[in-house]
């Protein structure tokens, strides 16, 4: 695979903790259209929800099908026939937002149609874009950022009464705790749960704190109460989800000891919901990641062992013009202590490549770092330079596209000599399965993930199904999949 970005997930067995990436880079689960199981009756008015971008992106979407649900709306996987098209958006490179273009493109197409549709332009390129959406795309009438969503009743009621709408205030408070999700596109098994929102980082490449403002963590009882209605509705994963899950941090007011909640307590507690219950999260920060967080995970053996944690280059110099506020040595320094207290941990990372005035030695220290983790797995970018950002405003983009495509590749080669290493590593041991579905390829098969999400395809065993653990000892495996067999 040769291109600006990429990942080393198998395409055709998608992570979900991972929809982020996976759906930045894998055409076909591109813009998912997501189909639920609907509050309203199906004689109403339907509603076609398209979600691009990170896992918060997807999560928001379910947060806004309830509220549109609560309107009458049932969702359709079919925009020719929606009343309502929404398209929840990303702008984190370029070619996110370009992406985003097209589409709308088609959906005018819709409209032109059809003068009664209503075109929504929801997320982060809303956010960043503002009134200017409408400027810009003629045929958009409502566009809304991500903390306003509660404000579509009022919106929707503008465009019916024939006018434009736009809501893009941005919030130091909403969380939308007290807002059910509709689970859309659900195996019924793995959900996704927010547990903050916003960015109070400001890495320098990065748009993420002018699109989602500043960070705000929600109420951990919500959380756990969300977690456990998950559970008896039978799931059997959850993936707590933040831009940096490791500064979470909520004061109680109610009581008159203030109690603080840090992001190793959340964990302990969503962890003690069930021991059958998995719990997964996303985004760790190495400039955050404790070791109180560490021994949390090590101490409940329902908490994954996996820990995504972006490096985004090998050289403290590059880092500090990223204000990623660490150094290479840090980063060590936290890989060693995921090593010593989580023994066989899975790690993975996010990188960028060509930032701005990186040099042959840095990107080399890049590649040195990759070496010396041995990622599980990886996900790669070429700099993409954002507006308003601190690196658009103060450095050049300065690496020649031939350049960055050159490293990138050689990025790539090493994340794939490294996800081999780990993968074999793997051959001979036994693991723990959740079941998620039956494998893509084939209705003989199982598919769901290891503790440290990779995952592994097995024989189907008419004594188990979706949503049961599962034992299975690794034969074989390509660069994305581990193959084995059910062992009792
Ligand atoms: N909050 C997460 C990541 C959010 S964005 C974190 O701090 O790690 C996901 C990934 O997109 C980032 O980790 C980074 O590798 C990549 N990314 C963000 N901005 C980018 C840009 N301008 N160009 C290329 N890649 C970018
Ligand atoms: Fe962006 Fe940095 Fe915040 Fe991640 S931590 S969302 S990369 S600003
Ligand atoms: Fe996510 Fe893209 Fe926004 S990565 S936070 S949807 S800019």
């Amino acid at each position: 695979m040769i291109g600006e970005q990429a990942t080393l997930k198998d395409n055709s067995e998608i992570d979900n903790n991972f929809i982020k990436s996976v759906s930045q880079h894998d055409e076909a689960r591109q813009g998912e259209a997501l189909v639920l199981d609907t509050k309203a009756p199906a004689d109403g008015r339907k509603l076609f929800i398209e979600s691009y971008g990170c896992a918060m992106n997807f999560s928001d979407s379910e947060i806004v099908a309830s509220i549109m649900g609560d309107m009458g709306f049932s969702t359709t996987p079919d925009y020719k026939e929606a009343d309502v098209i929404f398209i929840n958006t990303c702008s984190i490179r370029e070619n996110a937002e370009q992406r985003v273009r097209n589409r709308l493109k088609e959906f005018s197409a819709a409209k032109t149609r059809n003068p009664g549709l209503t075109i929504g332009v929801l997320g982060c390129m809303a956010e960043r874009l503002k009134s200017k959406f409408l400027e810009e795309e003629k045929l958009v009438d409502l566009v809304i950022g991500p903390d306003a969503y509660r404000d579509l009743p009022n919106l929707i009621g503008q465009v019916e009464d024939g006018n434009r709408a736009v809501n893009v205030l941005l919030s130091r408070e909403e969380t939308y705790a007290d807002i059910s999700p509709v689970r859309l596109n659900t195996n019924g098994i793995s959900a996704f749960v927010s547990i903050m929102r916003g960015c109070d980082n400001m890495c320098s490449f990065c748009v993420v704190p002018f699109t989602r403002g500043r960070e705000r963590s929600r109420d951990p009882l919500s959380i756990v109460q969300e977690a456990t209605e998950l559970f008896s509705q039978g799931y059997r994963e959850v993936t707590l989800l933040g831009q940096n899950v490791d500064s979470y941090k909520w004061t109680s007011t109610e009581s008159e000891n203030q109690q603080m909640v840090n992001f190793a307590n959340l964990l302990e507690l969503v962890a003690n919901v069930s021991p059958e219950l998995r719990v997964r999260f996303s985004t760790s920060h190495p400039k955050d990641i404790t070791d109180e967080v560490l021994y949390t995970m090590a101490k409940h053996e329902n908490i994954c062992k996996h820990i995504h944690l972006p490096v985004q280059s090998g050289n403290s110099r590059v880092l500090e013009l990223m204000n990623r506020t660490y150094t290479r040595e840090w980063y060590i320094d936290r890989v060693e202590a995921i090593r010593r207290i989580i023994p066989g941990c899975g790690i993975s990372t996010d990188v960028i490549i060509g930032f701005c005035t990186e040099t042959e030695e840095e990107h080399k220290e890049t590649l040195s770092i990759m070496d010396y983790v041995k990622y599980d797995f990886a996900y790669m970018f070429t700099y993409s330079e954002r507006p308003g950002t601190l690196a658009a405003k103060r450095y050049r983009d300065d690496v020649p596209e031939d350049v960055k495509k050159r490293r990138f590749n050689e990025v790539l080669s090493k994340q794939q000599e490294c996800s081999a290493i780990r993968m074999e590593e793997r051959i001979g041991q036994t693991c723990k399965v959740l079941i998620e579905r039956y494998s893509k390829k084939s209705d003989q098969d199982f598919s769901g993930k290891s503790d440290q999400n990779t995952t592994v395809v097995f024989n189907a065993d008419s004594r188990y199904k979706p949503g049961d653990y599962v034992n299975v000892l690794i034969e074989k495996c390509t660069p994305a999949t581990l193959i084995g067999r059910i062992v009792d």
